[in-house]
């Protein structure tokens, strides 16, 4: 039988005055709902113990894996309410394939998807109040979470696992780049290489990116391109987000998989390509090739898919030495008209023709 989530409500939830307050203007990732879900495993038991509780801070022993050895995965994914009140989640079937990947990669023990599934439309029943309303232009993001943490200084898979889900109510991941971003092109750091982790969603991955990140705030750039090699190579991601090039010819190029994040956001800009009269192309793509395709002017326009981000314009790349303008540094038609199509699934005023959206309130 599948894991339960049995709900012990908060009895000192938010006020509803204070809730509205922070649903006015939430930002990203900065205000958590009243619970939390939560369940454990050991090596003897299995999965066992589901819950939602209220939120409340984690105990952890100094000695837990996950400190020491970052054997920790996680996930993001939205939700959304419709007009008519109702609350949808977009393709958590996705979220819990991948999370069930990046478990096996970090020797998590896996659960099973439709567990996940549960887990997270336990938390979202019981925070209903928390999503955003359907003309808010908001959502909201929630983060489930997986990590080693049994006390235990050898280096092996922990034998005492802990799993829990979170919720943040959403606007916009990028402060004051609502219109497009520059991204900066790396010449000291790559992000993954073959073999490692760089198709797993675990926190060490964002924990090696955050020198990258700094070096591009430094530069100038909201983001990083990372490269197969350091300052050369082919096209990976940006971090946060998958990459994306429109061409003069109607391609709709991305990084094709292997150490880059298989993102469900940009697994629905691939199947929504014809649709916008774009033949999707999943291939290596050189710096070089795109440095003089922006040039010339043959890669018109780009952008980054991502939950968080959603469909983000790309309007210029740095890198030492060199910057470039893309597509006129304005948003491209193609980039909107994406945007457009997959936010007018997610909040129910496009006809859900994929049936990407998964009903639970
Ligand atoms: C997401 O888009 O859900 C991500 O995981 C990006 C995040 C690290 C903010």
């Amino acid at each position: 039988m599948s894991l339960a989530f049995p709900l012990h409500r908060n009895e000192s939830p938010l006020p509803d005055g204070d809730r509205e307050t922070i649903l006015a203007a939430p930002g990203f990732g900065q205000y958590f709902t009243d619970h939390m879900t939560s369940a454990s495993w050991t090596a003897e038991a299995g999965w066992h113990d589901g819950k939602v509780t209220a939120l409340a801070p984690i105990t952890l022993h100094p000695a837990a894996a996950v400190l020491h050895y970052a054997q920790e995965i996680f996930e993001g994914l939205k939700a959304f309410r419709h007009a008519d009140g109702s609350i949808w989640l977009f393709r958590p079937d996705l979220n819990a394939r991948r999370f069930a990947h990046s478990a096996r990669r970090l020797a998590l023990p896996v659960l099973d998807e439709e567990a996940f599934i549960a887990s997270v439309e336990a938390l979202l029943r019981a925070d209903e109040s928390w999503v955003p309303s359907h003309d808010s232009g908001m959502s909201l993001y929630l983060r489930p979470f997986m990590y080693g943490a049994e006390a235990f200084l050898g280096v092996r898979p922990a034998a005492q696992v802990s799993y829990h889900v979170i919720a943040s109510p959403a606007a916009s991941y990028f402060s004051g780049g609502g219109s497009g971003v520059t991204l900066w092109v790396s010449s000291t750091y790559t992000r993954a290489a073959e073999g490692g982790t760089g198709r797993a969603k675990c926190g060490g991955n964002y924990a090696a990116s955050l020198a990258a990140q700094v070096e591009a705030h430094e530069n100038g750039c909201h983001q990083v391109l990372y490269l197969s090699e350091p300052g050369r190579g082919y096209l990976e991601e940006s971090g946060t987000m998958n990459l994306f090039l429109v061409t003069d010819e109607r391609e709709l190029i991305t990084p094709g998989l292997g150490t880059i994040l298989d993102g469900v956001t940009r697994a629905s800009v691939l199947e929504l390509a014809a649709e916008h009269d774009l033949k999707a192309v999943e291939r290596q793509v050189g710096i070089d090739e795109l440095r003089e395709r922006c040039a010339s002017g043959s890669i018109c326009e780009m952008f980054a898919a991502g939950t968080a981000a959603v469909i983000t314009p790309i309007l210029g790349i740095k890198g030492e030495g060199f910057e470039q303008v893309v597509g006129g540094g304005e948003p491209g038609g193609s980039t909107l008209a994406i945007r457009d199509h997959i936010v007018g699934i997610q909040r129910g005023r496009l006809a859900d023709s994929h049936r990407w959206l998964r009903r639970v309130v």
